[in-house]
C-alpha cells in the first residue's frame, strides 16, 4: 500500500464510562472513497470528530501526511486539510447560501473578494447556483445537504469526512449525491464517509472499514466486507448472506 494520506493509530476516545473509541486502527489511501460503516453507537461519529479535531483521543494518535493532527483542535485541522460535514447540518440558517459557504472560504482565505469567489465557484459545483442568494432555511433537505458539503469544500481541504450525507434522502436525491462525491473525489479530494444506508454505500466506496462497539470489526472490499461473517452477524443482518 503506498503511503496512507490519513493514519489512525490505535485511537480510544471514552465520554466518562461508555467507550466510543476503542484502538480503532487503519490508513486511508490517497484519492479512495472509503466508507466508514457500523451500527448505530459503533464509534463512527466520534471517531469522525478526532479527525477533524474537535475532540482529543485519550490515546492514540491521528497522521495527515505523516504528521500528528489529533489534538491540535478544530482549526488548526481544517488548515491543515481536513474538512468535514456533520450528522445534524449545521448551516447557519439566517444566512444566505452564499454567505454559510463564505464562512467556509474564510478558513484560508483573509480578503472578502477572493472568500466571495472561491464561496461561488463551489456553490456551483455542488449544484446550488441558482440558490446562492436564498436563506439557508428555506432550501430542501437534499440542498442543505449539499451546503454542508459546500462549506467544508471551501476550505479547501485535501480529506473530506462525510458524516451521513446521504441518510433520510430518497433514492434518486442520494444518487444525486452520490454524483456529487464522485466529483468530488474526481477533483484530487481523498473521502471518508459514514454512512447508514448500505445499498446506496457498497457502489460507491472502493475500501469499508467496519466499527463495532467502538472497535475495528473488519476492513477490506466493499464485496468482501458485506461477505464476512463477524459483520453480517453484528450489523447486517441475513438478507445480505446471499449476495
Ligand atoms: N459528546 C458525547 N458525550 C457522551 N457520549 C457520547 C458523546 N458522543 C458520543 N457519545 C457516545 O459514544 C458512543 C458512540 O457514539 P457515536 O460516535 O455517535 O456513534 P455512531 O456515529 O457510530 O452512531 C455512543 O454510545 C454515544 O452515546
Ligand atoms: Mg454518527
Amino acid at each position: 500500500m503506498p503511503e496512507p494520506i490519513v493514519a489512525v493509530r490505535r485511537v480510544s476516545k471514552s465520554f466518562g464510562l461508555i467507550a466510543a473509541n476503542v484502538d480503532v486502527t487503519f490508513d486511508v489511501v490517497r484519492g479512495e472513497i472509503l466508507g466508514l460503516i457500523g451500527p448505530n453507537g459503533a464509534g463512527k461519529s466520534t471517531l469522525f470528530a478526532c479527525i477533524a479535531g474537535a475532540e482529543t483521543p485519550d490515546k492514540g494518535e491521528i497522521l495527515l501526511e505523516g504528521r500528528r493532527i489529533s489534538g491540535l483542535g478544530a482549526v488548526a485541522c481544517t488548515r491543515a486539510g481536513i474538512g468535514r460535514t456533520f450528522q445534524v447540518v449545521r448551516s447557519f440558517d439566517s444566512m444566505t447560501v452564499l454567505e454559510n459557504v463564505m464562512v467556509g472560504a474564510f478558513a484560508r482565505i483573509a480578503q472578502t473578494g477572493p472568500a466571495m469567489a472561491r464561496a461561488v465557484e463551489v456553490i456551483e459545483f455542488c449544484g446550488l447556483g441558482r440558490r446562492a442568494d436564498v436563506s439557508a432555511h428555506l432550501l430542501t433537505p437534499p440542498e442543505k445537504r449539499r451546503l454542508e458539503v459546500a462549506r467544508a469544500l471551501a476550505t479547501q481541504p485535501r480529506v473530506l469526512l462525510l458524516d451521513e450525507m446521504l441518510t433520510g434522502l430518497t433514492p434518486t436525491e442520494a444518487q444525486a449525491g452520490m454524483q456529487l462525491v464522485r466529483a468530488v473525489r474526481d477533483r484530487g479530494v481523498t473521502i471518508i464517509m459514514v454512512e447508514h444506508v448500505m445499498e446506496v454505500l457498497l457502489p460507491l466506496i472502493d475500501r469499508a472499514v467496519v466499527l463495532h462497539l467502538g472497535r475495528n470489526l473488519a476492513q477490506g472490499s466493499p464485496r468482501d466486507v458485506v461477505r464476512n461473517p463477524e459483520v453480517i452477524r453484528a450489523y447486517l443482518g441475513d438478507r445480505y448472506v446471499a449476495a
